[in-house]
């Protein structure tokens, strides 16, 4: 990497913001298309947030990601927000326009909706219902993108049932049922399903196992997981033994780096082979 004088900017807002794998992602990218920009980790406390966002265009950033805790807080920030990131209620990236005003937008729906497309081309919407665990933020992006694909029944399960239920509420659509259960039904509600994805963190090492019996499955079943650490979790290794199509988590969080990376430095990007061993190296890494 070689710095100039016209150094394009870029970077990610967390705290801590150390874990970030996005650093890795989109210098891969710069590097890959001899674009002359950097990526850089941007450690910013909660209580900074709004100062450091508004530096962005002071500072010459073409924009920026957000992740844990700024992703909702740094929607009410930005000057503009997109339709599609209002109802989510959350932002990952910020894009400086060129009047230097800020527009948030979330490509979390994009990112998980290209990695199923990649991963499972076969997989029919209409196939049935699709079971969602968890009820955070990356569980609105996947409700969204599952709506968004015309899936007719989603249904939504939940430790704590309430935050499932405002996830339904906040996300209502004429063409999708969201039904809310309780956590102790969520074997029972696999009996007829065409997808399962895990938005909880559960499965990530450090995290207790996602404990969940695939035996009523039907064989045609895809089954997603958006933890990447480790890249094969408990619940994909079960689905992968039982012949189901599994979709690891990986792929969604290079896809979502895709529209940010076009926005701030002008070129389309693949999720490739090479791209996904670089990534995959720094997960080995000690952060
Ligand atoms: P994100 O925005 O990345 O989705 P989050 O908002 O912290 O992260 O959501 C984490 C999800 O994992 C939640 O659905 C959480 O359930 P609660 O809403 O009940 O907290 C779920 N989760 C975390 N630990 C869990 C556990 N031990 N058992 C069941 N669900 C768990």
């Amino acid at each position: 990497m070689r710095i100039t004088g016209k150094t394009r900017l870029a970077g990610i807002m967390g705290w801590p913001v150390a874990h970030s794998r996005s650093p890795a992602l989109h210098n891969f990218w710069l590097d890959e298309h001899g674009i002359d920009g950097v990526y850089l980790p941007l450690a910013v406390r909660p209580e900074d947030l709004e100062q450091a966002l508004r530096a962005l265009p002071t500072l010459g950033f073409r924009g920026c990601n957000l992740t844990i805790p700024h992703k909702q807080r740094a929607l009410s920030i930005v000057d503009r927000v997109e339709p599609l990131a209002r109802r989510i209620g959350a932002i990952n990236t910020v894009i400086v326009m060129p009047d230097d005003s800020l527009e948030g937008r979330n490509t979390d729906v994009y990112g998980f909706r290209e990695n199923l497309r990649e991963c499972a081309p076969e997989w029919n919407p209409a196939a049935g219902p699709a079971v969602v665990l968890g009820a955070g933020g990356a569980a609105r992006a996947v409700v969204m993108a599952l709506i968004d694909a015309g899936v007719a029944e989603i249904r939504l399960v939940n430790r704590t049932q309430a935050r499932a239920e405002q996830v339904a509420d906040d996300l209502a659509a004429p063409a999708c049922h969201l039904s809310v259960h309780p956590w102790a039904r969520r074997d029972a509600l696999l009996q007829d399903a065409g997808l399962l994805v895990n938005t909880t963190s559960l499965g990530m090492i450090g995290e207790p196992e996602l404990e969940i019996a695939l035996s009523g499955l039907p064989p045609g079943a895809v089954v997603a997981d958006i933890v990447y650490v480790p890249l094969e979790t408990p619940l994909l290794a079960a689905a992968r033994r039982r012949g189901h199509r599994i979709v690891d988590g990986l792929g969604m969080l290079l896809h979502q780096g895709r529209p940010g990376f076009e926005a701030w430095f002008g070129s389309p990007v693949q999720v490739t082979r090479g791209l996904r061993t670089a990534v995959l190296t720094t997960l080995a890494e000690p952060r």
